[in-house]
């Protein structure tokens, strides 16, 4: 975790109770330039407090991806700001803004990327050595994550010997391996059976209401809504029906 009174990620004014874990004001993305810019989001406002899990579910095209990648700091609004417990990553310079990342926020990715030469475990602990824990403190934690995702038996595998569905477990197993704050999960079931889908959103569920955390789902599926605590739905950039 972070230590450190120097830490700009430590000094933080709305931590306290009752704080909530994301906030997004009036965010907006233009995305492309010149006669084929397009405003990807337009205007979202939201707040997603500790332990609770938010559907973001509408058409393809509609914007869900764009707003996730800002609600987790890895691209910067054209206008409007986040909140990630109570800090502005914009005001971040890159580094602390990765460490922000790679400490407080899980992000699974719709098309997950694997290191290719790692195996599936060595994949998920690198993110604990990104995010600078110490080995042993995050190798049971591998192991427990590996097997809640039925994923024990493909430890030692490669990236290139899994499916589809097995890629995307182990970047939930990733996401979620340094207990981030902020869960952001595009898709993530897209490519799963039945079965599979549903060990992926107990985990996610899990981790959001147990261990106090927010998370952020994204779908285009409106049944998957019904896991979640409360469903926004985008269409053109903006949120509908509120
Ligand atoms: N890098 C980009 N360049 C140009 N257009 C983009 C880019 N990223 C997204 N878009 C456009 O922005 C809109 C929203 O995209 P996206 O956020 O991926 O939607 P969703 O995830 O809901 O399918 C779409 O019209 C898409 O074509
Ligand atoms: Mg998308």
């Amino acid at each position: 975790m972070v230590t450190g009174e120097q830490d700009p990620l430590a000094v933080s004014g709305a931590r306290g109770r009752g704080a909530p874990a994301l906030v997004a004001d009036r965010l907006r993305k233009v995305v492309g330039s010149g006669a084929m810019a397009v405003t990807a989001v337009d205007g979202v406002s939201l707040q997603v407090q500790p332990g609770e899990l938010v559907a973001l579910i509408g058409p393809s095209g509609s914007g869900k991806s764009t707003l996730l990648a800002m609600l987790g700091a890895l691209t910067t609004p054209s206008a409007g700001s986040v909140l990630i417990g109570g800090i502005d990553p914009a005001g971040l310079d890159e580094q602390a803004r990765s460490r922000l990342r790679a400490q407080r926020i899980g992000f699974v990715f719709q098309r997950p990327t694997l290191v290719p030469f790692l195996t599936v475990e060595e994949n998920v602990a690198l993110a604990g050595q990104i995010a600078k824990q110490p080995s042993a403190a995050s190798r049971p934690r591998v192991e427990r994550l590996l097997t809640a995702l039925d994923l024990d038996q493909r430890a030692t595998f490669r990236p290139s010997a899994l499916s589809g569905g097995e890629l995307q477990r182990v970047a939930l197993a990733r996401a979620l391996l340094n207990d981030p704050s902020v869960v952001l999960a595009d898709e993530p079931t897209a490519n799963l059976d039945v079965e599979r889908g549903r060990a992926v959103m107990t985990l996610l569920a899990e981790h959001t209401r147990e261990a106090g955390r927010a998370g952020v789902l994204v779908s285009h599926d409106p049944s998957m809504a019904a896991v979640a605590d409360r469903t926004l739905q985008l269409l053109d950039g903006r949120l509908v029906g509120r």
